[in-house]
């Protein structure tokens, strides 16, 4: 058989040999794409898109036929994540928004993020007038509670904590310092539907919490979010705030007489169709988060064997919704190394290939791919929020080096999209790839 040399200088056979350097690759085939909920479409979500149709009353509050789909998918959504309340919108996005505006953040206040988020986590906060400040995460790539602490301030309204590539943050002593210090907690759970934390769901901590139901997330309606809370006058402004600024009553009519509830809308209403689709994906979701935890952590039990690779600390790996793997290396040209060789192998998905990937080059969940933060972008002319007389002090900087522990664990890790439909024989691939690789290289 022929043989090769290993970066070691191990003399290898040619199965062994790396496919970066020219052996065989453990698959050929593409992995599955990455996205959870739409493995699980089916006939039911099809049945119930013409169950809507079939009534022609696609809007929430009235119509011909009225299925009152959003108004079923806001009671088993609550029901789900286990709070009293729910208000279906149109995004993840949306729901930040409209959180943000029944918390009513503004000019002024300091909102603090994680160096490890969405765009739209900071996007929510400036476009409200207020002012994000980063805070470092831990090895659970989430905010670390140390740093929250340290970042309070007078002029801080509250901690936006994310959820991240699906599992949860440390997110009990994040809820004492928030209560301690009196600022709010809004959990942003869309990259952890599902996700829980001592048998409590996450989104069950905050004073509110929001989800996305967009196509990358465990369920999804193609795009579509939620805001959840326990409490009345939040639900309340949420829902005036999602919708044209008013409260409504039973009958989907507007209420004036509530000075309390008129507000301003921002135009995030759900409607029948998508909530029709998203109470089936809902039902699934159970199944679709435990596909995606068998696979992970047989895949993590593997890795186990090769120490020089740290695996993230999960919190609770009962509540990891299991649809990413972190691992972490020694250095970046070591995580470097090994994700080209892992690529090479055949650990990627077909046609995106940002299924495995070094953290560095996941777009905007990093702060400092974030442009529009680094060099704090106005939309207006005259620098709004940043250049705001009540915005004046408060200004920081998001550039690389803002969060020391973020930028290292960023550059030496892999994230891998762990698919919600692989077989027991794409599980073997990625963990033989992942041994014949690590063997190689570490
Ligand atoms: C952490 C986080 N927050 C918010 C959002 C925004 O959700 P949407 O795309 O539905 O607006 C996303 C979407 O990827 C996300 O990952």
């Amino acid at each position: 058989m022929k043989r090769g040399k290993s970066a070691t200088g191990t003399a290898q056979t040619a199965s062994e040999q790396l496919a970066i350097d020219g052996g065989t690759p453990v698959r050929t085939e593409p992995l599955p794409l990455e996205f959870p909920g739409v493995h699980y479409l089916g006939e039911e979500e099809t049945e119930a898109a013409l169950r809507v149709l079939s009534r022609r009353s696609l809007f929430r509050y009235y119509g011909i036929d009225l299925g009152r789909e959003v108004e079923s998918l806001e009671s088993e959504f609550a029901q789900f994540v286990g709070v009293a309340r729910a208000v279906a919108v149109t995004s993840g996005t949306g729901a930040l928004v409209t959180a943000l505006s029944a918390l009513g953040v503004g000019p002024g206040q300091e909102v603090i993020i994680p160096a490890y988020l969405w765009v739209s986590v900071a996007a929510a906060v400036v476009n409200q007038g207020a002012i994000p400040v980063l805070a470092d995460i831990d090895e659970t790539f989430c905010l670390d509670p140390a740093e929250i602490a340290k970042r309070i301030t007078s002029k801080t309204a509250g901690i936006i904590v994310v959820h991240m590539s699906g599992a949860p943050a440390d997110i009990k002593p994040i809820q004492k310092i928030a209560r301690e210090r009196g600022v709010f907690l809004l959990e942003d759970c869309a990259q952890c539907n599902g996700g829980s934390v001592d048998g409590q769901k996450v989104g069950a901590f905050g004073d509110m919490a929001t989800f996305s139901f967009q196509m990358n997330k465990n369920m999804t309606c193609g795009e579509g979010g939620c805001v959840v809370t326990n409490d009345p006058r939040l639900e309340q402004r949420a829902s005036a705030c999602h919708d044209v600024g008013y409260a409504r009553d039973e009958s989907g009519r507007m209420i004036f007489d509530r000075p309390d509830l008129r507000l301003w809308g921002k135009g995030y209403r759900m409607d029948e169709l998508r909530a029709s689709i998203a109470r089936v994906q809902l039902r699934k979701l159970p199944a679709t988060i435990e596909h995606m935890r068998r696979s992970k952590y047989r895949i993590r039990k593997a890795l186990e064997g090769f120490p020089q690779v740290k695996l993230r600390k999960i919190i609770d790996p009962k509540g990891d919704t299991g649809c990413f793997l972190i691992t972490t290396y020694a250095d970046a040209p070591t995580a470097e190394r090994i994700n080209r060789a892992l690529r090479a192998e055949g650990i990627v998905t077909s046609p995106q290939g940002v299924s495995d990937i070094v953290m560095t080059d996941w777009g905007l969940h990093i702060y400092y791919n974030n442009l529009s933060l680094v060099n704090k972008t106005s939309v207006d002319s005259r620098g709004f929020p940043w250049n705001l007389a009540e915005n004046a002090d408060l200004k920081r900087d998001y550039s690389k080096g803002a969060c020391p522990l973020a930028d290292s664990l960023f550059e030496r890790s892999i994230l891998l999209a762990i698919p919600s439909c692989l077989t027991t024989e794409d599980e073997d691939d990625i963990i033989r790839a992942f041994e014949k690789v690590l063997r190689a290289l570490l």
